[in-house]
């Protein structure tokens, strides 16, 4: 499948480099890191514990969750909530639950071979979901250069954001996204580790673009 895996922790660019990446190779993009936050999401909704792995899941699996530049859940435009506080200090709670990710890994394969291949961003793409990716890409930052990222980020999308408090949500989802035992965020073993503090974001992409057309041929 044509498929560019790209994975990293929060704030590394691999929502814009996968945008970029989509538009020059005409794929489209799938962000699972929006479907784990909609699952989360519906399980609040539902007043389920979330360090409950038998609720989260099925929360996972009761959920319609349809994509494209908006994230609907079960019909209804959810794309500002799951970007609020409580969605983002729970996300990783839930998203560590085995149940939640088999739902949603099924769910991404699903999604990716009907749309003909996708850039699929997130933590655990290139390493279990889509081993077979054409191109795999391990996208980071340094940890200051990430929080200034979301401080800018937040604060366009009109909330509240200071430096110390998303510093240290960050710090604290990246210790539970690469310590949990399933799926932890790794660099696949043949994965290209781009920096994207030391290279600018259309050498990021110009790159892989280079790298996928590469491997397309040689196919
Ligand atoms: O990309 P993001 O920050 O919106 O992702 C939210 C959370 O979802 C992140 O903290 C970890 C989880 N996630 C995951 O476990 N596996 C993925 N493939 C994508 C996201």
């Amino acid at each position: 499948m044509r498929v560019i895996a790209i994975d990293g922790p929060a704030g590394a660019g691999k929502s814009t480099v996968a945008r970029a990446c989509a538009e020059a190779l005409g794929l489209e993009v799938l962000n699972t890191g929006a479907m784990y936050r909609a699952v989360t999401y519906a399980a609040i909704s539902a007043g389920a514990d979330t360090s409950d792995n038998n609720a989260c899941t099925k929360a996972a699996s009761s959920a319609k969750i349809e994509l494209s530049d908006r994230v609907l859940l079960d019909g209804v435009d959810i794309s500002q909530e799951i970007r609020g506080a409580l969605v983002t200090s729970e996300v990783s709670t839930v998203s560590a639950h085995p149940g939640v990710r088999e739902v949603l890994v099924e769910k991404q394969r699903l999604w990716a071979s009907q749309h003909g291949g996708a850039v699929v961003e997130g933590r655990d793409i290139g390493t279990v979901v889509f081993p077979d990716a054409l191109v795999k890409v391990f996208l980071t930052a340094s940890d200051s250069e990430r929080a200034r990222r979301r401080v800018i980020d937040e604060q366009s999308a009109g909330r509240e954001a200071n430096f110390a408090d998303v510093e240290a949500d960050l710090a604290r989802r990246d210790a539970t996204d690469s310590g949990r035992s399933i799926s932890p965020l790794v660099a696949a073993k043949d994965a290209l580790i781009l920096d994207s503090t030391t290279m600018a974001i259309d050498e990021v992409v110009e790159t892989i673009v280079r790298e996928f057309l590469k491997r397309e041929v040689l196919q």
